[in-house]
């Protein structure tokens, strides 16, 4: 078999047989396929895409690359939740510590950064101290004391998608459902939860643009885990504008710090809110209504973020010395008006390039930098008022640029959903 026959072979659309898909990632961890020969296979199956047969193939010789947990070892049900990506996404900040506090169990692998979107991983890392790599004994260990532990990828899980993944973020070959449906799942699988939920973003600052192809990604997620007996959600959720306020890792946590606390903006305590009360419906065989109700009260009462600083503690990271730049700006509207849209992708990208993602594999993130929006769509802005700051270390931005990431009229359009749908 030959590399280049194999990418030849999806140039021209043809589907890969199993066989084909194996050599491709057996060699590309040997390095024997080298990045460039990977970089070009990617960018075909983003363009020509791949069946569901090819999907699940990838997904399962993906998943059997590498270590797959054992989580028997964990009392209780274990649940995991994956987003596939967002502006602005800390949901698993607040998620995790919350069902959490309620005694669910929460063994949970995360990712860094993909693209223009950040990562649990890299926000978890803005905490000095914090150590996201325990091995698979303190990592048990930790779930059966305190219910939670949030790590990152351990090398032995799922190489291929380590490998490939940070080969994506760098090459332009990140958005496909099949790439993200076998990333996903892949991982999902090896961490041995028994329940998957998984937030599949959609808009402008997601991986996935339109509702049909987060529809068909959510189904086909779904089926993957039909296939090794898994439950699993998908919930679908907006990203046309950022999650919340904050955007860059530092200001990410603490407004997931804020959320636990009981003042999160609407918009993220709705996704919170919403995966956690089907969570623990599932869980507890609870209605919906009775979810909500307690889970606004762990909130409210301290309970959840009382978890949280447990959880830090446990992983070794100081809460008192999460930092942010000093270098702030504020950006100001050109116009009075309804906020009708504000670009996410294009803000998701501005933060990534002043320090707060990766624009090459080598590059290190710049924890204390971001964005903080004043406004969300529906607001109303006065000329002059602040519609951002901009928290900087040492790269510029461009107020012209920044501006052109809102669309402001005189009329007030209508308000997007947060919750667009549920799959399972
Ligand atoms: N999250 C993942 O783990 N993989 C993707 O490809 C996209 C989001």
């Amino acid at each position: 078999m030959n590399i280049i026959d194999i990418i030849n072979k999806k140039r021209i659309n043809q589907e890969l047989t199993r066989d084909e898909i194996e050599f491709v990632i057996n060699g590309y961890l040997d390095d024997s396929i080298k990045d460039y020969q990977m970089s070009s296979l990617l960018m075909a199956i983003v363009l020509n895409g791949m069946n569901d047969r090819e999907t699940i193939d990838l997904t399962d010789i993906m998943l059997k690359s590498g270590d797959i947990i054992d989580l028997k070892k964990i009392d209780g049900i274990i649940v995991d939740k994956h987003s596939t990506g967002g502006v602005g996404d800390k949901v698993t900040l607040v998620l995790a510590p919350l069902l959490a506090s309620l005694g669910i169990k929460i063994a949970k692998m995360s990712g860094r950064g993909l693209g223009h979107t950040g990562g649990t991983i890299d926000k978890l890392e803005s905490i000095e101290g914090f150590n996201t790599t325990l091995d698979e004994e303190d990592f048990i260990k930790q779930v059966n004391d305190i219910n939670i532990a949030l790590v990152s990828q351990s090398d032995g899980l799922v190489p291929a998608d380590k490998k490939i993944y940070a080969l994506r973020d760098v090459t332009g070959t990140v958005e496909s459902i099949p790439l993200i449906a076998s990333s996903v799942m892949s991982k999902k699988l090896a961490s041995g939860a028994d329940i998957i939920v998984i937030d599949v973003t959609v808009g402008s600052g997601a991986l996935i643009k339109n509702i049909d192809d987060a529809r068909k990604l959510a189904k086909l997620m779904v089926k993957i885990g039909k296939a090794y007996r898994k439950p699993t959600i998908c919930i679908i959720t907006n990203m046309d504008e950022p999650l919340g306020y904050s955007i860059g890792n530092s200001l990410e946590v603490k407004e997931a710090i804020d959320t636990l606390k009981g003042n999160g903006p609407s918009d993220l305590l709705e996704v919170v809110i919403t995966i956690c009360s089907i969570i623990i419906g599932a869980v507890k065989k609870i209605s919906n209504e009775e979810a909500k109700d307690i889970l606004f009260k762990q909130l409210n009462n301290g309970e959840a973020y009382k978890k949280f600083e447990e959880f830090v503690e446990a992983q070794g990271g100081k809460l008192d010395s999460i930092k942010v730049s000093d270098k702030v700006f504020s950006i100001k509207s050109d116009k009075s008006g309804y906020i009708n849209k504000i670009d996410a992708y294009k803000l998701g990208t501005i933060a990534k390039n002043i320090g707060a993602g990766r624009s090459t594999l080598d590059d290190k993130i710049d924890y204390e930098v971001g964005l903080v929006l004043n406004k969300k769509i529906g607001d109303y802005v006065e000329k002059d008022e602040e519609l951002v700051k901009v928290y900087l270390n040492n790269k510029d931005i461009s107020i012209s640029e920044i501006l052109e990431c809102y669309k402001i009229d005189e009329e007030l359009e209508t308000i997007p959903k947060v919750i667009l749908d549920i799959v399972n």
